[in-house]
Formats: C-alpha cells, structure tokens, sequence
C-alpha cells in the first residue's frame, strides 16, 4: 500500500487513483496522521500532496517530523516537496517568478525517480514558492527554466521531492514518474487488481455476514446494481433487494431493471409500487428543495414500513464510495459498537437521513473504491453494459426536471420527451458522447401552429452535457441535424409539447439539473 497524506490538495484524490491504476492500492490519510500510526499501517511508500498553504505561513500544515526517520520511502508533491525541504534543514522561498502551467524539465539526474523520463518532458506546475537550499543529503535530479529546484532526492534515505504536479494529465510522463516511484522506489507488486478485489470482497462479506439477512434497495445505478451483484454472489438468498418505484424514473427504466436482474440474472428484487403515494406528496409543489425534501422524507416511510413487512433484517448495504469515506472519515461510528452506521440512504444523500431508530449494521463492500473502479468490478463479474456505462440519473428523478408541480399528467409528457432524446442518441451512436442528456419540461405555454390549427402548450428544454465529474459542465457543441431531429420527433410525438429549445449553459453558471 501507498499512503497519501493530503495537505489540502485539489488533487490528493487524483494521486490515490494514479497510484491504483498501476494496480498498487493507495489511500488518502490526513497530514495529522502520526509516524506512529503510520509504522503500523507499514506502507510501502508514503506522498505528500500539495495544498494550498506556504510552508512559512504560521499555520501552514505540517507533517509529524519522525515520518523522515520511518525507514520508508517518500515522495513529497509541491507543498509536499517544500515542507519536505523546510523540515529537514533547508530552505523555501517565495520565488521571484511563480511557475503556472506546462514547464518542460530537464534532467539532471536520470537515475531512480526519473528512469524513463525525457529529458524535455512537459510537466504541469503551479507554485509560487521555491526551494532555496538544500538540506543536508539532498541533490537535484531536474530543473525547469524558472525552477532549479524541479525534482531532488536524498537517494540515501529514499526521499523524493517535485515540484510539479506528475498526477495531472498535462504531465507527459507524470506516470512513468509515479510508476518509478511505486515499482522500482517502493518495490510494490501489482497485486491491486478488479479479479483480485471481488475474491477477497466476496470472502470477507461472507465471513462478516455468515447467515444473517441483508437488505438492498436496488436504484439501478452501478453502484447498487454493483452491490447487488457482489452480494448476490457473496451470499445468495440471504440478500433481499428492494426497489422503491418512486414514479419518477425514466420510460421503460422500472420494468428493464425487474427483467435484467429477476429473469437475466435470478438476483430476486421486491418491486415497491409507491407512485401515487409519491405523487400525492407532491401535490402543489413547487420549490425545488421542498420537492426533494418530501421525496427523501416519503422514500425512507416507505423503506421503513416495506423493511419492516419484508425483515427482519440484520445488514443494510450501503454504497458508499471511497471519496464519501474521505470525507466523512470517522463520522458516522456508533460510539457503543465502534461500527459504521447508517445516517443516511446514499441514493438520496441530498434529502436527509434515516430515522434514529432505524440503525442497522452495515455491509459496505465498495468503501475502498472510487468511481472508475466500482465500473470495472460491476463489468468482471457480468454487469450488463448499459447498467455499467448509464448516465447518472438524479435520486429524485424526473421531479426534477418538471418546473412547478409535478402531475400525472405533466411526467408522461417529460417521460415521452426524454424518451425521445435517449432514443435518438442512442440510434446515432452518441449516448456515450454525453456526460447527461435529458429533457426538462417548462411549466408555461407559448403558441404554435400545427396543421392549420393553432396551439398553446409546453415548451421542452434540452439539456446535453460533456463533463469529466459532474463538478463543472459544458454544454455540448453536437450537429445540428441531431437538434432537429430531436426536436422535430419531440413536437411530432409528444402530445401536449409545440415547443424545443437547446440550452447554452455551461456550469458554472449555470447547474446541470434546473433545479
Ligand atoms: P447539478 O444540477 O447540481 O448536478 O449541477 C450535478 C450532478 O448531480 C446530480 N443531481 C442529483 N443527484 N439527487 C441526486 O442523487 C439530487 O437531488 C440531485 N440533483 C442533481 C445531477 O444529475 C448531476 O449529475
């Protein structure tokens, strides 16, 4: 294992997932974390993210300063490197010219860290402070134009500072660097593989579980389908999944996720018709938050009682994800058992948690993985495809994406709609071309002509999005014939909708969802 201590880094999570993509498994701690603790965790190497702080501001961040006598081998990054330097006698600087964007490095040294680095290679920089002095033990092994300082070693000790930024894409060979540093540095095995994870998952969930039932609810994203799969191998019938059809899924979706997982896969699924109760919530609604609110609120009663009818219970899974327990490290312990307990239901992390008295136990096999990961361990053990690779699709669903009071009525105009765009997208190939792509229905009227007849109905806003992780998003540049074939299908097939208009927002300003 590889630890991380972040700093404060935008990019401590980017280096975690470098390092496991060359197989080795790698976790985020805090800078806090003690040489003590660290001894016992016996990492094969440890790095230092960046962060945003200088080293001599009074309450910069510092590292236990018995880490460089651990025996271990580490990597500092940016701040990483600087504090690195200022612990161990040297000296760092506001440097007379900060370094923003693509540097090209030239080596000095191309031994150990640097094997297989060009010399010339460009690599992403972003500092405004500089190593000065050396400490003791210490030499250079690359500079850059404004940089002397770009990468140094204390070959002895097996410490290594960089000023730059290898886990960035930008930077060329940022991962011949990393690769350096985990195989040849650290002697790490390539032993953090997706075959590997499911064997040793299944086993430890059978081992935690034994006979005891677990409970599911199944939303058909890929991580709870991943969850149900992984379980269902684990412990067969003893799992129960649930799914709450809330009424606000997309058309067709309830009923090909019955049929993928009851009569592809023999994984059994309680279906939970709740729409009218659902609906009925949300009667005369209109603020966006009051809607997910009354859903999230509507969802757990409807947990509950079906638990209750279906149970008893002894596990909950839970999909938890390794950047959630990054996050919420150590929050959520029971403080009389020690274990994890649920404060909330992951698929409506934005709308509230589980009552008090509802504190299962849980089973959370996915906690050690980012995003990219729970993919490839959904695809090796038979995740169809269009769960793998879906759109995200937010908890509360089409509600969402009607403007005023959601009725009957007005989600099968949006689910026609968004059925149309899938559809369409999907013929021309370009469903994966999009981050999201969906339909949101307005709730005011303009007037059109149809035939010779006039009408006055709904306008559709289309909404198509390229994105890297939902955080920023822009709206995407697609052909034109693909506009107007959507919008011709949309006025053509969709009763109640005269109407489409593209939307030109990227995000920031704007938000992906309209509400
Ligand atoms: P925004 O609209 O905030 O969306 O730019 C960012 C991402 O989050 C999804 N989203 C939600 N997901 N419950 C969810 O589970 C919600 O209430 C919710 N609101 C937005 C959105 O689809 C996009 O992927």
């Amino acid at each position: 294992m590889i630890v991380i201590l972040d700093f404060g880094s935008q990019y401590s999570e980017l280096i975690a997932r470098r390092i496991r993509e060359t197989q080795v498994y790698s976790e985020v701690l805090s800078y806090r974390t003690t040489a003590e603790k660290l001894r016992q965790l016996n990492p094969k190497g440890i790095i230092l993210s960046g962060g945003p702080n200088s080293v001599y501001d009074n309450r910069a961040p510092q590292c236990d300063p018995d880490i460089w006598e651990l025996g271990i081998p580490v990597l500092g990054v940016c701040y990483g490197m600087q504090l690195m330097v200022k612990q161990l006698g040297g000296q760092v600087e506001k440097a007379v010219r900060g370094e923003y964007g693509k540097a090209s490095l030239r080596i000095d040294d191309p031994t150990d860290l640097l094997t297989n680095v060009e010399d010339g290679s460009i690599m992403w920089m972003s500092h405004g402070d500089s190593c000065t002095r050396l400490p003791e033990g210490f030499s250079i092994l690359a500079h850059t134009e404004n940089t002397l300082c770009a990468a140094i070693a204390d070959h002895e000790k097996k410490l290594f500072g960089v000023q730059f930024h290898p886990e960035v894409v930008h930077s060329v060979d940022g991962i011949a660097l990393i690769r350096n540093f985990v195989y040849h540095i650290c002697e790490c095995e390539p032993t953090w593989t997706t075959e590997a994870f499911v064997d040793e998952t299944i086993r430890e969930i059978r081992a935690k579980v034994r006979d005891k039932r677990v409970l599911l609810a199944l939303s058909g994203g890929v991580d709870s389908s991943t969850l149900a799969f992984l379980l269902h191998q684990a412990i067969g019938d003893n799992l129960t999944c649930m799914f709450i059809d809330q009424g606000f899924m997309r058309k067709g979706e309830p009923e090909r996720l019955m049929d993928i997982f009851d009569k592809q896969f023999h994984i059994p699924v309680e279906y939970v018709n709740a729409r009218d109760r659902f609906l009925k919530q949300l009667e005369g609604v209109i603020d966006p938050e009051k809607k997910r609110r009354l859903i999230g609120h509507e969802f757990i009663q409807v947990f509950e009682e079906e638990s209750k009818r279906l149970g008893p219970f002894d596990y909950l899974a839970q999909g938890t994800l390794y950047p959630d327990v990054i996050e919420s490290a150590d929050t959520n312990i029971d403080p009389k058992t020690g274990e994890r307990v649920a404060v909330k239901i992951k698929s409506h992390h934005n709308v509230g948690g589980l009552p008090k008295d509802l504190r299962f136990k849980l089973v959370e096999p996915l906690r050690k993985l980012f995003k990219d990961e729970v993919r490839k361990v959904g695809r090796s053990i038979g995740l169809p495809e269009e769960i793998v690779r879906r759109h995200p699709f937010p908890g509360p669903g089409l509600a969402i994406r009607i403007i005023g009071e959601v009725t009957s009525e007005r989600l099968n105009i949006l689910r026609d709609a968004d059925f149309v765009v899938r559809d369409e997208i999907g013929k021309q190939g370009m469903y994966h071309d999009f981050w999201q792509a969906f339909a949101v229905l307005l709730p005011i009227r303009s007037v059109g002509v149809m035939g010779d007849q006039r009408t006055y109905a709904h306008p559709i806003v289309l909404r198509l999005i390229s994105s890297e992780d939902g955080m920023t998003a822009d709206w995407s540049k697609v052909p034109y014939d693909l506009l107007e074939t959507i919008s011709n299908r949309i006025v053509n097939e969709v009763k109640g909708v005269n109407r489409v208009v593209y939307d030109i927002t990227s995000k920031p300003p704007g938000t992906i969802e309209w509400e």
